[in-house]
């Protein structure tokens, strides 16, 4: 993962480097570097942790010079200190690398042979020997060329050099890089969204470009090193603004969001007037598909496993839903009459993008469902539907999810309806729910206050889990996910008929136990379930549409939805388990917005 940022202005770049620094912190916040060319010397500052961190060092002592590159880190080689904080430079060359060098080993050893000795653990060091030993003899186009074939593995790259004074280099495979133009001056950045406050006019580098920033002209060449042009993209300042306003955190103003997320989301998809589903040029004839995969990683996999209820339900297509690291190596039969759905909030998870690639090499159809428009998989899929749930910045993915929910939901209902799977009658219905969506968030998202209370039960726990049957399960997995990630607290999202089979085992007094058990025709089966678990002592947290006060005296909380059908019952499940998994880190004193170990976009595999 990691985030880099690079500029070559006619102005001092250092504090527009901590700036883009900040918006990439989604990406890695293991550490902080930034290294800018003063008066022909190469000056690089990092550090441990925060960009924050960094900030104060510039503080107390600045960086001058008007280009730089910055780097905020997601550790993979060696441990998250300063010594293995990027950027690694030699007196020539200074370097900052998002991927993995996967024969840096080998370089390794091959360039300590030549007398080059190595400051830290990472891989990226190579990178910044090779270049700075081909300049000995090579000229730049050359050196750069050389270097990168060197290199296995997945990159993006920025670079400046000691003698040349006014360029930054910028390199791409497998990891993105973007390219944004100003006025007398240039940048680079793993993502648009870094760049935005300076420029909105984009390029993109594909796999094996690199690209030379001048103040004035930007310079792209092929893997062949052959000069190429690139089209100018400008990306849209909608969604530009991406701040807490009165919210303590990201997550909170994120969960909070997410009845105007889900409405401008049903307002860009539905024809109200016609209750039409405004999805057009789907790549594969609705009536010819075969079978739909759905693949992708995380909280965007458990929203593809809701998707394969749906599709089972509403349509007579096949389906399976994937975990993109497992497709990408899996020897899968890719079939042309299937239709191939990726769903990724960043649009950069290299898993996923990965499994995409395989499946565009492959000719097959291919369908992005993502966040971020500008993304590497919205440009490579064929079709792209985007989410619309603007920036998304807690590590913990909310408003994405509702959103990739929805039009799931809204894609499947579009086919089921073009296949004739689904009558004009029964369509209607489910349509009439979907308006009414955003409100029933409304209303329960009111009731946080029942979670915050209940999330007490939880502080302490060894472990808990996440029951759930049909609808409910992918919901309980996503319940189980969240309440880890943020809280980290061992949790287990698990299919609720199938506890029986070993995990009941777990079940010990006061044990929190979530259980899922809205109204549908799986409801008495997980009332039984849940009665297994309670006359084992565990402590049932019940989350329902049901208001019959029979199983009251059983359960320690019922935590009430409202009213809706099972169709829809996923979105209402899905708050709150994010409020649980939201206030039990709270009170357990956990960072909410970038919770230890992980990054918002997982750029490596
Ligand atoms: C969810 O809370 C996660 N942080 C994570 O599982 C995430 O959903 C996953 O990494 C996929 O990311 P993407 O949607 O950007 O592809």
């Amino acid at each position: 993962m990691c985030g880099i940022v690079g500029i070559v202005s006619n102005k001092s770049v250092s504090s527009s480097i901590i700036n883009a620094l900040k918006k990439l912190e989604y990406r890695g916040y293991d550490s902080a570097g930034i290294s800018t060319l003063n008066n022909g010397i190469i000056e690089e500052k990092k550090c441990s942790g925060r960009v924050e961190n960094l900030e104060k060092i510039l503080f107390e002592n600045p960086s001058s010079g008007d280009l730089g590159i910055g780097h905020v880190r997601w550790a993979t080689h060696g441990v998250p200190n300063q010594i293995n904080a990027h950027p690694h430079s030699t007196e020539k060359v200074s370097v900052v690398h998002n991927g993995i060098i996967e024969n840096s080993d080998k370089l390794k050893m091959e360039y300590e042979k030549k007398g080059y000795k190595f400051k830290s653990q990472t891989d990226t060091e190579v990178i910044t020997i090779i270049l700075n030993d081909y300049l000995k003899s090579e000229d730049l186009i050359n050196s750069i060329h050389k270097t990168l074939n060197k290199l296995v593995g997945s990159f993006a790259l920025g670079v400046i050099f000691k003698d040349f004074k006014d360029i930054v280099v910028g390199a791409r495979r497998g990891s993105p890089l973007a390219v944004g133009y100003g006025h007398n001056e240039n940048f680079i950045g793993s993502d648009s969204y870094a760049l935005k406050s300076m420029t909105n006019k984009i390029s993109y580098l594909d796999d094996g470009d690199f690209c030379i920033l001048h103040k004035e002209k930007v310079e792209f060449f092929n893997s062949n090193k052959q000069k190429i042009n690139k089209e100018i993209f400008e990306v849209s300042n909608e969604d530009n603004v991406a701040d807490k306003g009165d919210f303590k955190d990201f997550m909170s103003k994120e969960i909070d969001e997410q009845s105007n997320t889900t409405k401008k989301c049903i307002n860009e998809y539905l024809d109200k007037s016609r209750d039409e589903i405004n999805i057009y040029n789907i790549p594969i004839d609705p009536l010819k598909i075969k079978k739909i995969r759905l693949i992708a990683c995380g909280t965007a996999y458990h929203s593809c496993l809701m998707a394969k209820y749906w599709i089972e339900e509403l349509t007579s297509i096949d389906v399976e839903a994937d975990i993109a690291s497992e497709f990408r190596y899996r020897k899968v039969k890719l079939n042309k009459d299937d239709l191939y759905i990726f769903v990724s909030q960043s649009g950069e998870t290299a898993d996923t993008y990965a499994a995409l690639e395989k499946c565009k090499k492959n000719g097959v159809k291919t369908c992005g469902i993502v966040n971020v428009v500008e993304s590497s998989i919205a440009r490579l899929s064929d079709f792209v539907l985007p989410i619309h749930a603007g920036p998304e910045i807690g590590v913990a993915s909310t408003k994405a999810f509702i959103g990739q929910m929805l039009v799931l939901f809204l894609l499947i209902l579009k086919i089921s309806k073009d296949r004739n799977d689904i009558d004009q009658k029964e369509f209607k219905k489910i349509i009439e729910d979907v308006k009414k969506i955003p409100n029933l968030i409304k209303l329960t998202l009111t009731k946080q206050n029942e979670i915050q209370e209940i999330a007490r039960d939880f502080i302490d726990a060894k472990g808990t889990m996440y029951l759930g049957r049909g609808y409910s399960y992918p919901i309980a997995m996503e319940g189980a996910l969240k309440l880890k990630e943020l809280s980290y607290i061992h949790a287990e999202g698990y299919a609720a008929g199938e506890m029986k089979h070993g995990p009941l085992a777990l079940i010990e007094d006061g044990m929190p136990i979530v259980v899922l058990a809205p109204k549908d025709r799986f409801f008495e089966k997980t009332i039984s379930n849940m009665q297994e678990v309670i006359a084992r002592g565990g402590k049932v947290l019940m989350i329902t549409n049901d208001t019959s006060e029979t199983l009251s005296e059983n359960i320690r909380f019922k935590f009430q939805i409202p009213d809706a059908h099972p169709n829809i019952s996923a979105f209402l499940l899905t708050i709150p388990i994010q409020f649980l998994a939201y206030h039990v880190a709270l009170l357990r004193n956990c960072d909410i917005d970038k919770p230890r170990n992980l990054a918002k976009s997982v750029t490596v595999e």
